[in-house]
């Protein structure tokens, strides 16, 4: 959630955090703060309530510099958001600092146990006890002790001191005046990525990989109980116990122009924009679009394996749940395999079941959210065979499952999900066309007919955006219905959880109560809230349920409640029959959730655009969700 950055070398450190603390920002933004050796050996502490822009502010009033630097942008857990409570937290004599990204859990206890050794705490956070940790052992004894020999070794050992009585997942830097040559970084649990980042004669230190972007592309990823050490030329990597490891240095092939808005003003428009291309890029190399075949060689899933195989459990947390949720309908019908989805933060906590020849598919943006990561730490542990649908290469998710598919969307800044909803969508596709061929579950008709219709997807695709830019139709319904505190969203079948994203979307990014509904359930209690003042928004294209969608619109609308519909634009009937028809070309059904969330997507960005809300920070959430 909270994001970290660091840096040793010879440029402005400052600057150099800064930036990366921007391009972090995505992870939490109530706070920020960063620490900077000058060139006295003096720690500079500036932090900030608030949006990073304030302490930018700070800064240029209150100048801080040197060569080494760790920054920080928080998402509250302990403690509101204020300047005491920002992170970088200090040592009592002010020669050491931490950021912190994680929980801990027995913060409560260490604290009293710190304070009956004379320690004050001056904020409200748990990642203070960290910083005293550390000190009390790097002073062989707390506040009165000497200190511990060994040059930079004696931080290292405090500091792996400090982390074994941590409970909880955490992501620390540690910056200390009394070892100006080195950044220590340590990871425990799933408490979001480390990545240490490679330049010349220059180091980084960052939660996520955009951080680093403009610096560099060569990155290391720090595991669970491993610590990292930078130097400015280099970085060495030891298990939390001290053993040293191996960790591969790795090219990460994003292009750095991906993680700016360029001429958007938001990044969740610009990803809105890009969702042909993504999808284009999900497709290729993947799919013969002449044969129809599908190679999947990262998922480590033979055919004999996909044949055997008994069950699927989707797990997966927010838009990537309601990708899960399509990925059902796909998986069953493609590859006849049952297929059941979770919250992940459910399924860890289940005790679930698991039978031999099982297939846990996590899908994940991130890699990162930790009740994903935990959900399929525990279906391995009980002998799944585990798979991630996941967009960063290289991550948690990624490295722990038996096998991946990627999603090649390209970083995805927006806090609110657009593409890589739509990457993961293509993705399920591919994955049950892949089963079905295996397990020999697919008429040749069906599936050329499908294979059809993905070359001509990322087209249609951008055919409703060009038509919703040409037609400027969605500032327009949101200037008329941005005002409506409630929504309804219906969809059945493969809508139903389109249906559910769309309110997602509203909810989180313009704070309009939303609820996603499966339309047939609306009789069964949510037909009550209908009336003038309680728009619905109706996913109804041409599809098996068409009808029986068209009759529940009827119900709507004969209640007084504006429907506002999702439909093919050759469906002039329906067209006519709803207030507002939000028209997306015709494709096969199967792929009709990638179109018919475009509008929803565009319908939620207009809305909170005219609210005057800020569309990628939206308030209390966070991009990837390192907290339980
Ligand atoms: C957060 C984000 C959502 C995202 C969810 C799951 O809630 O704000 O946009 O869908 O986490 O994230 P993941 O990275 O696991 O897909």
């Amino acid at each position: 959630m909270c994001g970290i950055v660091g840096y040793i070398g010879y440029r402005d450190a400052t600057a150099v955090v800064l930036e990366g603390l921007q391009r972090l920002e995505y992870r939490g933004y109530d706070s920020a703060g960063l620490a900077v050796l000058d060139s006295t050996g003096t720690l500079q502490i500036r932090r900030e309530a608030g949006r990073l822009q304030r302490l930018v502010r700070l800064l240029e009033q209150a100048p801080a510099r040197g060569t080494v630097a760790i920054g920080h942008t928080r998402w509250a857990t302990h403690g509101p958001p204020s300047r005491r409570n920002a992170h970088p937290h200090a040592s009592p004599d002010g020669r050491l600092v931490v950021v912190q990204n994680g929980i801990v859990e027995n913060f409560a206890e260490l604290r009293a146990w710190l304070q009956a050794r004379g320690y004050t705490f001056a904020s409200d956070t748990d990642t203070e006890v960290i910083v005293h940790l550390i000190h009390y052992y790097f002073h062989g004894g707390g506040l009165n002790g000497g200190g511990l020999d060994g040059g930079g070794e004696a931080l290292e050992t405090a500091v792996r001191a400090a982390l074994s009585r941590l409970q909880g997942p955490s992501a620390v830097a540690v910056l200390s005046r009394d070892h100006p040559d080195r950044l220590l970084a340590a990871r425990l649990g799933h408490a979001g990525g480390v990545v240490v980042g490679w330049g010349e004669e220059e180091m980084y230190l960052a939660s996520d990989i955009p951080a680093l972007l403009g610096c560099t592309r060569r990155v290391q990823f720090l595991e669970n109980r491993q610590m990292a050490i930078l130097t400015r030329n280099g970085a060495s990597i030891r298990t939390l116990e001290g053993r040293p490891v191996d960790r591969p240095v790795v090219q990460v092939n994003w292009d750095p122009a991906a993680a700016e808005k360029g001429e958007y003003p938001h990044f969740m428009l610009k990803e809105i924009f890009e969702q042909g291309q993504s999808i284009a890029a999900t497709l290729a190399q993947r799919l013969d679009f002449g044969s129809g075949l599908v190679e999947l060689p990262s998922l480590h899933l033979s055919p004999e394996r996909a044949r055997r195989l008994r069950k699927v459990t989707i797990v997966a947390c927010g838009t990537s749940y309601y990708a899960g949720l399509v990925g059902r309908h796909l998986l069953e019908r493609l590859a006849r395999i049952p297929t059941e989805v979770d919250y992940a933060s459910e399924y860890r906590y289940r005790e679930p079941l698991i039978g031999p020849e099982e297939m846990v598919l996590a899908i994940t943006q991130s890699g990162e959210t930790v009740d994903t990561l935990a959900a399929l730490e525990e279906a391995r542990a009980r002998g799944a065979f585990t798979a991630a649908i996941v967009n960063v290469v290289g991550s948690q998710a990624d490295r722990m499952c038996h096998g991946a598919i990627h999603m090649h969307a390209g970083p995805e800044i927006g806090v609110a999900s657009t593409k890589a909803f739509t990457a993961s969508l293509v993705d399920l596709v591919l994955l049950g066309l892949y089963l079905g061929q295996a397990r020999q579950t697919l008429a040749e008709s069906e599936q050329a007919a499908l294979v059809q219709d993905l070359a001509r997807l990322p087209g249609l695709v951008g055919e409703v955006l060009e038509e919703a830019q040409a037609s400027g139709r969605y500032a327009e319904l949101a200037r008329d219905y941005g005002g409506f505190a409630n929504f309804l969203y219906l969809g059945r079948g493969l809508q139903y959880p389109v249906a559910r994203e769309g309110a997602l979307k509203l909810k989180e990014i313009s704070y309009i109560h939303a609820e996603g509904y499966p339309a047939g359930e609306m009789k069964h209690g949510p037909i009550a809230l209908i009336d003038g003042h309680m728009p619905t928004v109706a996913l109804a294209p041409r599809d098996g349920v068409y009808e029986k969608m068209v009759s529940q619109i009827e119900q709507v609308k004969a209640r007084g409640g504006a429907v506002l519909a999702v439909v093919h634009h050759q469906d002039r009937q329906l067209a006519a029959r709803v207030d507002r028809a939000l028209p997306i070309p015709q494709a096969h059904p199967l792929l009709t959730p990638v179109l018919s969330v475009i509008p929803l997507q565009l319908f939620a960005y207009h809305v909170a655009v005219g609210r005057g809300l800020d569309v990628d920070r939206p308030r209390n959430l966070a991009k990837s969700v390192t907290v339980e």
